[in-house]
C-alpha cells in the first residue's frame, strides 16, 4: 500500500462520488470530489455554471483543480466525467487511476429523474449521447490501471474491490 492518490474516473452516473466517499472512509484516506470543490468554490452549482459562462469555462475550473491534485497524497478522487479529457498527463501524475465502467442503458436508467448533469440532458439527441459515451470509453480505456465493472454490482462490492486494490499495491 502507497500513499497515491485515488483517481475515479468513468461516465456520468457510474457512481464515482458515492463509491469514493466510502472508499474514502474505510481505507481512512481524505476524499474529494471534483464537481463539489468548483460548486463550493465558486458558490454555483455545476448546472448554473454551465447557463452563466459555458463549458469551456467549467473545463477551464476542472483543469486547474486537476493541476492542484499533484500536490495531494491518500486522496480518493471522483472526477466529474469530462474531467479525464483535457487533463490526463496530469491525471497519470496525481495518482493510481481506477475506472469505474458502466453501460450506457444502465446510466440512462439511474440518472433518469436526474437534472443536474446538462450534458446527459441536453444531449436529448440519442446518437450524440452515444457519440459522447463512446468517445469517452476511449479515453477512460487508456488511462485506467484498474477496472471495475459496476452493472448490476452492489455498491459495497464495488468499494470493497477498490479497496482490496489499494491495499495490495
Ligand atoms: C460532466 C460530468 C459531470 C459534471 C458536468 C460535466 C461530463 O460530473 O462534471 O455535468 O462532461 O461528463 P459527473 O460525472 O459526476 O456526473
Amino acid at each position: 500500500m502507497s500513499d497515491a492518490n485515488i483517481i475515479l474516473i468513468g461516465f456520468m452516473g457510474s457512481g464515482k462520488s458515492t463509491v469514493g466517499r466510502r472508499v474514502a472512509k474505510r481505507a481512512g484516506y481524505d476524499f474529494l470530489d471534483t464537481d463539489h470543490q468548483i460548486e463550493a468554490d465558486t458558490n454555483m452549482k455545476v448546472s448554473e455554471i454551465f447557463a452563466a459562462h459555458g463549458e469551456a469555462y467549467f473545463r477551464e475550473l476542472e483543469s486547474r483543480l486537476a493541476a492542484s491534485l499533484v500536490h495531494k497524497t491518500r486522496t480518493v478522487v471522483a472526477t466529474g466525467g469530462g474531467l479525464p479529457v483535457l487533463n490526463q498527463e496530469t491525471l497519470k501524475s496525481a495518482g493510481k487511476i481506477i475506472w469505474l465502467k458502466s453501460t450506457l442503458p444502465e446510466i440512462l436508467k439511474r440518472v433518469r429523474h436526474d437534472g443536474s448533469r446538462p450534458l446527459l440532458t441536453d444531449s436529448q439527441n440519442e446518437e450524440k449521447r452515444h457519440t459522447l459515451f463512446t468517445e469517452r470509453e476511449s479515453i477512460y480505456k487508456s488511462l485506467a490501471q484498474f477496472v471495475v465493472l459496476t452493472d448490476s454490482r452492489p455498491m459495497m462490492a464495488i468499494v470493497s474491490t477498490i479497496l482490496r486494490y489499494i491495499q495490495s499495491h
